[in-house]
């Protein structure tokens, strides 16, 4: 894949009818964040005309999994293959020296509101968010490189809080800067080609490099640029690049922010940090993702996770075909595993390991690999036909849950497992194992021919 932009990718789908332009006036403030909720799943929206703003917005990018499939530049079911294929055989990134993004240089008086079409999202939030702002920093003890996303509210001028999981790779980076006695540099890219997006959820190690796991993605090294001002390299392609400092012992408080399940919660203080230098292209596209229960947000967490939990099961489980994390269930909480053939035991054994490689999930269905995991009318098929639920319902109470659990107590929660395999010996009855069919030879020959008839 040559080309490492966003813009590339909106100007396919723009030929393929995709993209609709919005043209009337749209405020920042809710009514852009409204229209996306409004057209979650339709065409991507190219707002032309966002008042106040200097530059045109963009939102539902990816909002189904045939546009991931389409932006990386493979059929809709080489997804998976991909993914598995960008986890087992990383690229390094190069850093050029004619970087896009830096086509314009503002280094001085930086006043965030100003600069950037920043929408307003939900009635009880405080302030705008980006949201689609993939931020790199270092470990300041290792210089191992980090790539994620955290939102990011604007706090007047160049301030901004960065709202951040405490578990996640990036906070623990600020809490090591913090015990060091310094602040975080980051470098914050928007506009960015799928791969990056993509390859910023995957769930890594600490100190492994995303950025060679979208080389992966690419199928060829992600070109970077040295930042102007911090000791850091961002994606030569992006849009945008803010770049600055996360000071880990200024704590700015909250308030209500919306997450993945579609709530608000209150998670008390985030972040301060102050961005001192922003670059874009010349005619840059401000890229936001609907933060909440929207498509874009749910299944950006769910295909990266479900990739890097295939690969952790497959590893121990040769039986695991794909893990699935379902959008229904927010893209983090619950999963559809496929085995073929398991041994008895064994579809309990891949939802224990499930669960204890990804805290979040709660709920985790086994099936079959005749069925399609990522179907959830052949899920239920699954659960209808095979499930017998003396036996193959996995019940756990209090278990450690996640902070964003929806219905967490004290932190713990209830976790579901179900094994909807066949199992060894249900080949012998013929009610459970061979389906209905019409004989092999006519069933190809009128397959072959299905548009005909
Ligand atoms: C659109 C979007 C918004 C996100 N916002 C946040 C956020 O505000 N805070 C956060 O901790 N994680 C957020 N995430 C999830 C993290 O980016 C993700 O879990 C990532 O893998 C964390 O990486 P790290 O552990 O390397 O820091 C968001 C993800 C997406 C797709």
């Amino acid at each position: 894949m040559t080309d490492q932009s966003m813009r590339g990718f909106l100007a396919s789908l723009d030929r393929n009818g995709a993209l609709h332009r919005v043209t009337r006036p749209v405020d920042p403030r809710f009514e852009l964040g409204a229209v996306l909720a409004l057209r979650d799943r339709g065409p991507a929206l190219l707002f032309e005309n966002v008042t106040g703003a200097t530059m045109p917005v963009v939102g539902n990018v990816l909002s189904t999994r045939a546009r991931f499939a389409e932006a990386l530049d493979v059929p809709r079911d080489g997804l998976d293959a991909l993914l598995q294929k960008a986890l087992t055989a990383p690229v390094k990134p190069v850093l050029v020296g004619d970087a896009p993004v830096q086509e314009v240089v503002h280094d001085r008086a930086i006043d965030l509101a100003r600069l950037l079409p920043v929408p307003t999202w939900f009635e009880r939030e405080t302030a705008p968010y980006i949201t689609a702002g993939v931020i790199v920093a270092k470990d300041p003890e290792t210089g191992r490189r980090n790539i994620s996303i955290a939102r990011l509210r604007l706090e007047g001028d160049g301030r901004i809080m960065a709202g951040i999981a405490k578990n996640h790779h990036l906070n623990l980076l600020a809490e090591k800067a913090k015990a060091l006695g310094r602040t975080l540099e980051i470098a914050v890219a928007i506009g960015n080609h799928t791969a990056v997006l993509l390859g910023s959820q995957l769930y890594l190690g600490l100190g492994d490099d995303e950025y060679d796991n979208i080389g992966g993605l690419l199928g060829a090294p992600l070109r970077l640029a040295r930042c102007k001002t911090v000791d850091l390299d961002v994606p030569a392609d992006a849009e945008i690049v803010l770049e600055g400092t996360l000071d880990p012992d200024a704590l700015i408080d909250e308030g209500p922010v919306s997450e993945f399940h579609g709530f608000y919660v209150n998670y008390g203080p985030g972040i301060g940090g102050e961005i001192r230098c922003v670059t874009h292209r010349k005619d840059a596209i401000f890229q936001t993702i609907l933060p909440g229960y929207a498509s874009e947000h749910c299944l950006l967490g769910a295909i990266a996770i479900g990739a890097t939990l295939q690969k952790t099961l497959q590893r121990m489980i040769p039986a695991v075909r794909r893990v699935v994390i379902t959008e229904g269930g927010m893209g983090r909480l619950h999963a559809v595993i496929s085995m073929h053939q398991p041994k008895l035991g064994e579809g309990k054994r891949a939802i224990l390991l499930a669960m204890g490689e990804v805290n979040l999930l709660k709920l985790v269905t086994v099936v079959e690999d005749d069925v399609d995991p990522e179907n959830p009318r052949d899920v239920e098929w699954s659960l209808a036909a095979r499930f017998r639920g003396d036996e193959d319902l996995m019940v756990i109470p209090g278990v450690k849950a996640d902070r964003c659990d929806p219905v967490h107590e004290n932190l713990t929660v209830t976790k579901i497992g179900m094994v909807a395999t066949t199992r060894p010996g249900d080949g012998a009855a013929l009610s459970r194992s061979e389906f209905v069919r019409a004989p092999h030879a006519v069933l190809d020959k009128v397959r072959r021919e299905i548009d005909r008839y």
